[in-house]
């Protein structure tokens, strides 16, 4: 075990938890991590190779071949494939359709979630994704599970134009057999919803405080 210490923030698409955790580790000065890119990254070049993002085991052996660099730059976490560093391509549609079959290959998972634990290593982190409480980190105390309304949801990705493309995957993520979405044990549940931006990164904070985090 190292010595540092992971902040796990799980949630649906459109939950508000990316906004969330990076102004947490903003006002704690952690590291942040976004696993959702690493899985986003590998859909890419699936997707470049011309592999079938949903013939699994062309997508396993297709991984085997990549060469996944993760690193931190300015408290980010920063992602290359082959030396293409990742940045913008990671959000495009054909990324959005693709990422939920891609991330439920097995080999994809326990590869990401090796290199997830290896920011452990060298840094106090918040990360956040969909298994990171119950997977990645289960044996920290510091969870947080963020959801929303669904129409509040709805709304927040109205403007992307990708409502439908959101609903399928979160039923997708929270069915899948390997690491389903799901609250984690001991994750307190914030629904962002109630609250704006600013009164959830409070409220999120207080919920880490009485998870015993010392600041
Ligand atoms: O957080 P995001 O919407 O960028 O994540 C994209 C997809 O990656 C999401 O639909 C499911 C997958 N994902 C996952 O399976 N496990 C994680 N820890 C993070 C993301």
């Amino acid at each position: 075990m190292s010595g540092h210490i992971a902040i796990a923030i799980d949630g649906p698409a459109a939950s508000g938890k990316s906004t969330l955790a990076r102004l947490l580790s903003e006002a704690l000065g952690l590291t942040m991590v976004n696993s959702g890119e690493m899985y986003r990254a590998v859909t890419w070049k699936v997707l470049k190779s011309g592999v079938d993002p949903s013939d699994a085991e062309a997508v396993a052996k297709a991984l085997e071949q990549m060469d996944i660099e993760c690193g931190v730059e300015n408290r980010l976490s920063t992602i290359a494939i082959d030396g293409v560093r990742l940045g913008p391509e990671l959000r495009t549609e054909e990324v959005n359709r693709s990422v939920s079959l891609v991330s439920a290959v097995p080999e994809v998972r326990e590869k990401l979630v090796d290199l997830q634990r290896g920011f452990l290593k060298f840094t106090d982190l918040v990360m956040e994704g969909r298994d990171i409480g119950t997977v990645v980190f289960p044996d920290t105390p510091f969870k947080i599970y963020v959801d929303a309304d669904a129409d509040v949801r709805a709304e927040r990705r109205v403007a992307a134009g990708e409502v439908d493309a959101v609903h399928d995957r979160d039923r997708e993520d929270s069915s899948r057999k390997t690491a389903p979405l799901k609250v984690a044990e001991g994750a307190a549940v914030l629904d962002t919803s109630k609250h704006t931006i600013e009164s959830g990164v409070d409220a999120a904070l207080e919920i880490l405080s009485e998870q015993g985090l010392k600041r």
